[in-house]
């Protein structure tokens, strides 16, 4: 069922859980986490960033696979499709699609013009019950080309955010995307108990999901994260078990050549890692 992420997100934060966003990147990624979170009884948000928008097809495309999916496999769990780190324009093109969720990274502009492109946002979405993620402090490491410092997110400007009415805020707390370095320093938990203490009710997102070791996860959760992105870790799993297939030579025996065969372990990879993080993340049966 194609619901925004507004009540699966206000559920999670009320019952100290965490609902994964997961990128989807193909027909198999959004068939796999689909299953995943139906197998699961679980909500599920499916993250598609502009890149991977531009390489499914365009956002139409997308909007058409999902929907087509969740008729055809029968998913009744709630699912949001949700624009990944937006642009400006990218969130009107989103919008215009029928996607449920947009997110509008307006984190690299000076913070006025956040505020006033997010409020703009904020009102067009509310007129059509989509939900919105802001982001104060860019989420360090790589996407989409796109390198970001890993910033810490400031409290106050993290409260001018959550007061334009977004449904949910992403704010930077040591967090990057793809691959943690070996000397990362970890999330930073002062940081996010500060934003929680001045932005109230607003459920957190954390991204770079990555890597992130449970306790800190389960720690971030504890100080009011409710909704949390994971991209590289299905990529690698995907990667993984094709490199797997092929280097056995599974693919030139018989009719192994098959996409419906070459992508199956790949396939099934993705739905190992989604369960294991519904299960981290506690959405499991919460739908
Ligand atoms: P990872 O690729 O590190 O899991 O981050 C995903 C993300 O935050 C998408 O916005």
């Amino acid at each position: 069922m194609l619901v925004s992420a507004k009540e699966m997100l206000i559920k999670a934060r009320d019952g100290k859980y965490a609902v994964g966003q997961f990128n989807i990147n193909n027909l198999e990624w959004t068939k796999a986490i689909l299953l995943t979170a139906q197998e699961n009884n679980s909500p599920v948000i499916l993250g598609v960033s502009e890149g991977a928008g531009k390489y499914m097809g365009g956002y139409h495309a997308v909007v058409g696979m999902v929907n087509g999916l969740i008729k055809d496999l029968n998913i009744t769990v709630p699912v949001a499709t949700h624009l990944d780190h937006g642009s400006y324009e990218g969130v009107f093109k989103t919008i215009e699609a029928g996607f449920s969720s947009v997110m509008f990274d307006g984190s690299h502009y000076p913070i006025a013009e956040n505020i006033e492109k997010t409020k703009e946002i904020v009102r067009i979405a509310a007129e059509k019950g989509l939900s919105v993620e802001a982001e104060v402090g860019s989420i360090g490491g790589e996407e989409d080309g796109v390198v970001g410092g890993g910033e810490i997110a400031d409290p106050a400007e993290c409260k001018q955010i959550a007061d334009l009415g977004v449904t949910m805020l992403a704010a930077g707390i040591g967090n990057i995307h793809g691959k943690y370095p070996a000397n990362w320093k970890g999330l930073d938990f002062d940081t996010l108990a500060k934003i929680k203490a001045v932005v109230g009710d607003m459920p957190l997102v954390l991204h770079g999901g990555t890597g992130i070791p449970a306790d800190m996860i389960q720690k971030a959760i504890s100080l009011g994260v409710a909704k949390i992105n994971v991209n590289t870790e299905c990529q690698l799993a995907f990667a993984e078990a094709t490199r797997k297939y092929i280097e056995s030579g599974k693919d030139l025996q018989g009719k192994g050549f098959d996409p419906r065969k070459l992508l199956a372990p790949g396939f099934e990879a993705i739905k190992a890692t989604v369960k294991e993080k519904m299960e981290l993340f506690g959405s499991v049966n919460k739908a």
